[in-house]
């Protein structure tokens, strides 16, 4: 049993804001360039993506935190690039959650490195009370409390990403 933590239309209207805001920010109009981390964003970068008025394009990489289960070790690794340089692109850096902000700090300096026009970074849930690592965040879609969320891409053991709607599994919602 997942308890419903943020319903899907609250998703759909907070994403078409964020969208909103991206492309108000945006220099000339676009293209914003949507850079999504796998596997958890894809859900966002998919709803996110139909809902911009600019042209958009996107690319994705991957990256994996050492170590397994719920807690992020704070060493990232890179598992899958990117297709495409970033050089003069206004970019978007698309998280589904930032923890500790381990992995987002990663990236943002990896895509720096890249010399992009412009580099934003939009999350939809923000942990913010789990910080380790400080952080900028351009676009937050909802800060959340310390519980561990499923649904709208985000899994426990692969399960889970299917669901419209963001949840907390029972175990986790009765402590
Ligand atoms: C999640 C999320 C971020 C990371 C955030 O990915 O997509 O990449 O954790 O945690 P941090 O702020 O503590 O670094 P996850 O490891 O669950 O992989 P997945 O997206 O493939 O499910």
């Amino acid at each position: 049993m997942i308890h419903v933590l943020i319903e899907r239309e609250a998703i759909a209207a907070r994403v078409a804001e964020l969208a909103r805001e991206i492309q108000r920010d945006t220099p000339g109009g676009g293209p914003v360039h949507l850079v999504a981390v796998l596997k958890g964003a894809f859900v966002f970068l998919a709803d996110l993506l139909r809902t911009f008025d600019v042209p958009v394009t996107c690319d994705f990489m991957a990256v994996s935190s050492y170590g397994a289960g719920q807690v992020s070790s704070g060493v990232v690794r890179l598992t899958k690039d990117l297709d495409h340089d970033l050089a003069g692109r206004d970019v978007v850096l698309v998280e589904d959650i930032v923890d500790s902000g381990a992995t987002l700090a990663y990236l943002q300096g990896l895509l720096r490195a890249r010399n992009p026009r412009s580099l934003r970074t939009v999350c939809l849930l923000d942990k913010r009370s789990k910080r380790r690592v400080p952080v900028e965040i351009d676009y937050v879609g909802f800060v959340i409390e310390d519980r561990f969320v499923v649904g709208y891409g985000l899994d426990a053991n692969e399960r889970y990403r299917e669901l419209p709607f963001i949840g907390v599994p029972e175990e986790e919602a009765e402590q």
